[in-house]
């Protein structure tokens, strides 16, 4: 996920650019650039947080100058360096580019320019654009039809921009990335989002997929994608400024609770083959191991380690999951037969690079799963498998968890045999059964029924189970109230004594197996005690009849219902911190990546 910007109008283009980029820093921050036309292209771009480039500016000698576009980078393809940052060019000073999404046939179309002679400078996908507008501009082609032509031939997800020397017009075109455009007084402008812009204007006109833009001083022309004008409707943006950054959300962490739908269609997108029942995943082409599996990973990543080593381990795969912290000093045996597999969302955790660099001493072959391309972990492993969550700012791991959980899934699929028809459908289904949670949940009602209560208990079987430990850590971390996460079958065995009716317990039972209807048996011996039940079920079994609210979730497999089970209680969690006035996005003692051991 990155951000992108552009302005022209009467203003300095530069302090638009900039503005907007502050705005968009939380879409990545691991590089930002600039290029301002009007006569030749000024290009500009550096590695690290738009401050590095902000104190690299030739600021004045870029003002006078009133058409750009700008860019903040979370890598996919290529780790963050100064080449890597966009804006992108053809290297003859023709056309710069900026792109959010991901080009999934860049691979043909780089070899397809190299066999034409052209020289790539940067290892990303965006590349590719700037020379096949290039070369549509060498066979005479107008900038918007060389533009045009180049978009027919990239396949994927963008939101492309391009300013032209000599050109006082931006060209965009958007196909499943957010592209949204401002309409101001004082000119045009473009956006992923519109906090970009929202100081200058708040009238907007939503890009929609295959459409094209033209942007000059005078005007604002939406094509379509035979280049018909398509009649658009401006809208009033209703939230201001301040709040904008979240993109009208209180806090970051619900804003990515919200965006799940959309982080796992990109973990998946261009990974599975429904007709087929492939998995391919392209970064793992040189994986040579395939069990036993280890897994080592800390907190939220631990948790989705232990559904990964479940999934392995009901595939036939002998797979454990390790706590990084404990793995190095458990003496593990390790060594060349081991897959080690580090899951890790930043990619910098201490405690987990100390376990994948013993694995690495002891000979495994190790892979790092993460959403940090170029993190330690990434540079640390052999094989690097990315999540694609996009940046996760609040310090609670929410979407991230939901893509582990997805990737890890793809993980298992390559490491086993057997068909994965199955698996591909439910994975298919899961962005709109989140989707449907969100727009359904109960979990404000019942965060204000249970808000004040002594503590909390979680229990799940199987699948459940680390949903259960992950639903107890995330309502730790944001109210500070006490919560424990048990395999449900082990309530009895002692902390069946802490369970009183000021506890409610959470019991997340889905699917009509013997894990289901195990987990309601306990459920019994949990309402026998008076305790308020709140069941999370796809109403497979009849547990409705001992709880006393249901947080309900859409049929599925066992992968799809632990996903979904688990956004009821991501917003559980988030509703009941909400009541008590905590401070969700930053809880305290807590950070985002923790590199101590
Ligand atoms: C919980 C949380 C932490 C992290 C843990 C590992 O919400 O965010 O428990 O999961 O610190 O971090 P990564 O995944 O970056 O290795």
């Amino acid at each position: 996920m990155c951000g992108i910007v552009g302005y022209v109008g009467s203003s300095d283009a530069i302090d638009v650019l900039l503005n907007g980029l502050s705005s968009l820093e939380y879409r990545g921050y691991d590089s930002a650039g600039v290029a301002l036309a009007n006569g030749t292209l000024a290009v500009h771009k550096r590695e690290g947080e738009l401050a590095a480039l902000e104190s690299a500016l030739p600021t004045a000698e870029l003002r006078g100058r009133s058409i750009g576009i700008g860019h903040t980078r979370w890598s996919t393809h290529g780790p963050p360096s100064n080449v890597n940052a966009h804006p992108h060019t053809d290297g003859e000073g023709r056309v710069a580019v900026v792109h959010n999404g991901i080009i999934e046939n860049y691979q043909s179309l780089r070899d397809e320019l190299t066999a034409d002679g052209v020289t790539f400078e940067s290892e990303t996908d965006t590349e590719v654009v700037p020379h096949l507008i290039s070369q549509a501009l060498s066979a005479g082609a107008s900038p918007e039809t060389a533009f045009r032509t180049a978009i027919d031939r990239i396949e994927g997800s963008y939101a492309v921009a391009a300013v032209f020397a000599g050109s006082e017009t931006i060209h965009a075109a958007r196909q499943a990335s957010p592209l949204v455009l401002g309409i101001g007084d004082d000119g045009y402008y473009l956006a992923s989002d519109a906090p970009a812009f929202i100081d200058y204007t708040d009238r907007v006109v939503y890009l929609e997929d295959g459409e094209f833009a033209r942007l000059s001083p005078e005007a604002v022309v939406v094509t379509d994608s035979n280049g018909n004008v398509v009649e658009t409707s401006v809208e009033t943006i209703e939230w201001d400024a301040e709040d904008a950054g979240k993109s009208g959300y209180d806090h970051y962490m619900r804003k990515e609770i919200h965006e799940q739908p959309t982080a796992l269609r990109q973990c998946l997108r261009g990974r599975v083959d429904e007709l087929t029942g492939t998995v391919t995943l392209e970064e793992l082409d040189e994986l040579e191991s395939s069990s036993p599996v280890q897994f080592v990973a800390c907190g939220t990543s631990y948790h989705a380690a232990l559904f990964g080593a479940t999934l392995l381990r009901d595939r036939g795969v002998p797979a454990q999951s390790f706590l990084a912290s404990e793995y190095s000093t458990d003496r593990i045996p390790v060594d060349s037969s081991t897959l080690v597999v580090g899951v890790t969302q930043s990619g910098e955790t201490a405690d987990t690079m100390r376990a994948l660099r013993e694995a690495n001493r002891a000979g495994a072959e190790t892979v790092a799963v993460t959403n940090t391309v170029g993190s330690s972990a990434a540079r640390e492993c052999d094989h690097a498998l990315y999540i694609r969550a996009g940046p996760e700012i609040g310090v609670a791991a929410t979407k991230t968890f939901a893509s582990q959980q997805v990737a890890l899934t793809l993980l298992a699929c390559r490491l086993s045999d057997g068909s994965n028809h199955d698996v591909i459908r439910a994975l298919r289904d899961v962005p709109d059964q989140v989707q449907t949670v969100l727009d359904t949940s109960q979990a404000t009602e019942i965060a204000a029924e249970y808000a004040e209560s002594d503590a909390f208990f979680f229990i799940g079987r199987g699948y459940q189970y680390p949903v259960a430990l992950e639903g107890a850590l995330k309502l730790k971390e944001i109210s500070y109230r006490h919560a424990e996460g048990f395999a449900a079958g082990e309530l009895k065995h002692g902390p069946l004594a802490l369970v009183t009716e000021e506890t409610p317990v959470f019991a997340l039972v889905t699917g009509d197996d013997e894990r289901a209807h195990k987990t309601v048996s306990n459920v019994k011996e949990v309402e026998a005690r008076d305790a308020p039940v709140v069941a999370v079920t796809d109403g497979q079994t009849d547990v409705e009849r001992y709880a006393d609210h249901v947080l309900e979730v859409p049929a599925s497999n066992e992968i799809g219902a632990a996903i979904t089970a688990n956004v009821q209680l991501q917003l559980l969690s988030y509703w009941i911190a909400h009541r008590l006035g905590r401070s969700i996005d930053k809880p305290r003692h807590l950070a985002k990546s923790v590199t101590v051991e």
